[in-house]
């Protein structure tokens, strides 16, 4: 099967959805792999690497052109254009996005949004969400430390003591987990919230705090509960209680890492201005919500603070506010490794050994769920 890899085209990514490495267990498998000049190359594969794995260096519009495509992000309209009807396209094309899907059933695409997979055992291995935050909350954590004006660590020196860093992480999901880790190998002191319980053993083990926002009605329980192992809309009461707690840690913190998301809707508002406002002089705010929370007074998503500004980095009120919406770009080697494996996994239920074609066989939950675009039809499962 001819199998395309197009640059990607969407701004400051640079990820790219097949690296030699998976390229060539394709070509392993008989298949050709056609990888756009240049795709590689922003993380750190050239096409030399491509060629010598076995895989045929071509133009945007044979790449595109593929009878399978496998990409990072969504095709623009432009990209599509150079797409053929019954071609299948395998990325993370945002099931959020009614009508991109439109735009993908239209061309005639069969269509897998990788983000869109369970989190089950069985997906583990092709869960991009997981592999790509845990990347992101590693460098939230690096950036902080770069834009911060003190040290992580506390030293003891003879010019004098450092004190360490307290770092606040508001949403302990895979990036959360990994923005603690990341922080404590730095030495900082950490304290963190999430709106479910299951957390709490979780961020301990990890040698943080747990900020507890007890339940006090049935309705703040079966919230907390999630669906799906996802975090649901919390009630009212809840949230202005954790607002309080949340605000005296931040008012006391060096550095808040915020990774709080609720799949489908805008992000959670956890920083307000207010509590920007109460913070230190050179204080940081990570921001791995930005673009996706309520538009903010600048006009644009903020993300769990409002005065984020996506894809900036902005000073507010002392306050340095770190607002990139592409984390994972900005390690694009290892962010692209692990994709092209979670890629390269997903293509074993639908492109299995021995198959010419690409299969979408339904009685697969991961397929059934990821399955987007089909026969001019969107698929997506509610
Ligand atoms: P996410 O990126 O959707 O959200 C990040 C975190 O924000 C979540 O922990 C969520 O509970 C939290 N959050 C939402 N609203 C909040 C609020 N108002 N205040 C504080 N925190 C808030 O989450 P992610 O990282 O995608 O993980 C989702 C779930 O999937 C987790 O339960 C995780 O353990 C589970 N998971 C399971 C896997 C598996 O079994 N294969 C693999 C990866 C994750």
């Amino acid at each position: 099967m001819r199998i395309g890899v197009p640059a990607e085209t969407a701004a400051l990514e640079t990820r790219v959805a097949v690296t030699p490495e998976t390229a060539k267990k394709l070509i392993a498998q008989g298949h050709t792999v056609l990888v756009q000049a240049g795709a590689g190359v922003a993380s750190s594969a050239p096409d030399e690497a491509y060629r010598s794995v076995g895989a045929e260096i071509v133009d945007a519009a044979t790449a595109l052109g593929a009878e399978l495509v496998l990409k990072v992000r969504g095709p623009s309209a432009d990209e599509l254009a150079h797409m053929k009807a019954g071609a299948t396209l395998v990325g993370m094309l945002n099931p959020f996005d009614a009508e991109g899907l439109q735009r993908l059933a239209a061309a005639g695409l069969t269509a897998f949004a990788l983000e869109a997979a369970p989190r089950t055992t069985r997906a583990q291995s092709m869960d991009v969400l997981s592999s790509q935050a845990n990347i992101a909350g590693y460098k939230a954590v690096m950036l902080a430390a770069h834009h911060y004006q003190r040290l992580f660590p506390m030293l003891m020196t003879a010019a004098g003591t450092i004190k360490a860093a307290r770092v606040v992480v508001l949403g302990v999901g895979v990036a959360g987990l990994q923005a603690i880790a990341t922080a404590k190998r730095l030495g900082a002191v950490i304290e963190a919230s999430d709106v479910r319980p299951a957390v709490k053993e979780q961020v301990e083990s990890l040698g943080a705090k747990f900020i507890d926002v007890p339940y006090e009605t049935d309705e703040e329980r079966e919230c907390a509960q999630g669906v799906g192992g996802y975090a649901r809309p919390m009630p009212q009461s809840w949230l202005e209680r954790q607002k309080a707690e949340v605000a005296k840690r931040v008012a006391q913190a060096d550095v808040v890492i915020s990774t709080a998301l609720i799949p489908g809707r805008p992000a959670p508002t956890l920083v307000t201005e207010e509590m920007v406002q109460s913070m230190k002089p050179g204080s940081v705010i990570v921001d791995i919500a930005a673009g996706r929370g309520p538009v903010g007074p600048h006009g644009q998503p903020g993300g769990n603070c409002p005065l984020t500004v996506p894809d900036q980095v902005v000073t507010v009120h002392g306050v340095t506010i770190v607002g990139h919406t592409n984390l994972p770009a900005l390690v694009a080697a290892d962010a692209s490794a692990l994709y092209a494996r979670n890629v390269l996994d997903f293509l074993k239920l639908v492109l299995p050994k021995g198959a010419t074609a690409v299969q979408v066989p339904m009685d697969d939950d991961i397929v059934a769920a990821c399955l987007m675009t089909q026969g001019g039809d969107v698929k997506r499962r509610a």
